[in-house]
């Protein structure tokens, strides 16, 4: 087991659940910061997990949470703004300058933020891409002598819980004869959750890694439609997926962002008006293997438990 110890802010998430199960097995000293300790006590199931309740957004308690801390990881995101210190703004740059500021207070070596593919990118005209590029920006120009910043920027991640698929097919699941899709031609290379903890755990590892900032994808592209589609197969409905013309997408974005639980809202409209693609998949720098859609969705997305295993299918876990 490694000495260093780490912590990570936004840890009880669909990414943060995937990184510990991949850290617990090099580290022995994980401390995870949360809003809420008793809804995520079973991320203690490790018992090299402290779970501790903060409110990150307080600079005194936030150096505090992070003082005697060698690695820091800030996963904290929002994909839509809901309530109090929960605006893109506050989260993504705002958040994100109290975590460097810190980490520079409390001298943490390396600090791994995670943002996102096209963040800060000149078309890219959401509020999501636009304060996620503006966050990472400031992380690395804000980073002291001492402090290393490396920075992630997938496109759309999968994996046991996550936000899409599981999203899909519960909407695939209603009895409705058709489903509208909105931007059905948006492209996304997606990249397996396992693959990503993989990526930051060898970052921590790797000073080459250190002051870069690096895009993540998955090893094939795919439309939304196509994505859709194979949702389908995976749970074995079928149903008509129309797909809507870029004002319908427009209008139907409009009308579900102000119905509750925002299945769609106008900023992830817009956010999908960019390609969320790489040029290469993963950074060669990186010892991985990337895994495919097909050889893992079908085994989490057909289970009928809703109990989120962290397991690597690839490792020959029985479903
Ligand atoms: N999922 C994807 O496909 C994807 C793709 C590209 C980039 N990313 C980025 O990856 C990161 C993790 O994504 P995820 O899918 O794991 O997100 P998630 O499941 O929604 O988890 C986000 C975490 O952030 C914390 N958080 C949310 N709002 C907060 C607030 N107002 N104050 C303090 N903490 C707050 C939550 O912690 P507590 O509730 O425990 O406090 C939660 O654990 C995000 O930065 C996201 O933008 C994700």
């Amino acid at each position: 087991m490694k000495r260093e110890n780490i912590c990570i802010l936004g840890g009880t998430g669909f990414v943060g659940g995937h990184l510990i199960h991949r850290l617990c097995e090099t580290y022995a000293s994980i401390r995870v910061v949360t809003r809420h300790r008793e809804q995520h006590r079973n991320l203690l199931v490790h018992h090299q997990v402290s779970l501790v309740e903060g409110d990150i957004h307080d600079e005194k308690q936030l150096d505090n949470l992070l003082d005697g801390y060698d690695v820091v990881i800030n996963l904290v995101g929002i994909l839509n703004p809901a309530g109090k210190n929960s605006g893109f703004r506050k989260i993504h740059v705002d958040l994100a300058k109290k975590v460097v500021t810190a980490c520079n207070n409390v001298g943490v070596r390396h600090l791994l933020h995670m943002s996102a593919l096209n963040a800060g990118s000149a078309n890219a005209i959401s509020q999501y891409l636009r304060t996620k590029g503006e966050g990472e920006n400031n992380t690395h120009l804000q980073a002291g002598p001492r402090l290393q910043v490396t920075s992630f920027r997938p496109s759309i991640i999968f994996g046991e819980g996550d936000h899409l698929f599981n999203r899909f097919a519960s909407m695939l699941r209603l009895p409705m004869v058709a489903v509208p899709l909105a931007c059905p031609e948006a492209r996304f290379a997606p990249i397996y959750a396992q693959d990503v903890a993989e990526v930051f755990a060898q970052s921590i590892l790797n000073p080459e890694t250190y002051s870069k900032r690096f895009n993540l994808c998955g090893p094939r592209e795919y439309t939304l439609m196509e994505l859709m589609e194979f949702t389908e197969q995976c749970i074995g409905v079928r149903r008509l997926i129309v797909g809507l013309s870029n004002s319908l997408s427009r209008l139907q974005a409009r009308i579900l962002g102000k119905l509750p639980g925002k299945l769609l809202t106008l900023d992830n409209y817009r956010t999908m008006r960019s390609d969320s693609v790489c040029q290469e998949p993963c950074p060669s720098l990186f010892q991985l293997e990337l895994a495919t859609l097909e050889s893992i969705v079908p085994h989490y997305l057909g289970r009928r438990s809703q109990q989120v295993r962290y397991m690597d299918y690839r490792k020959g876990a029985k479903r």
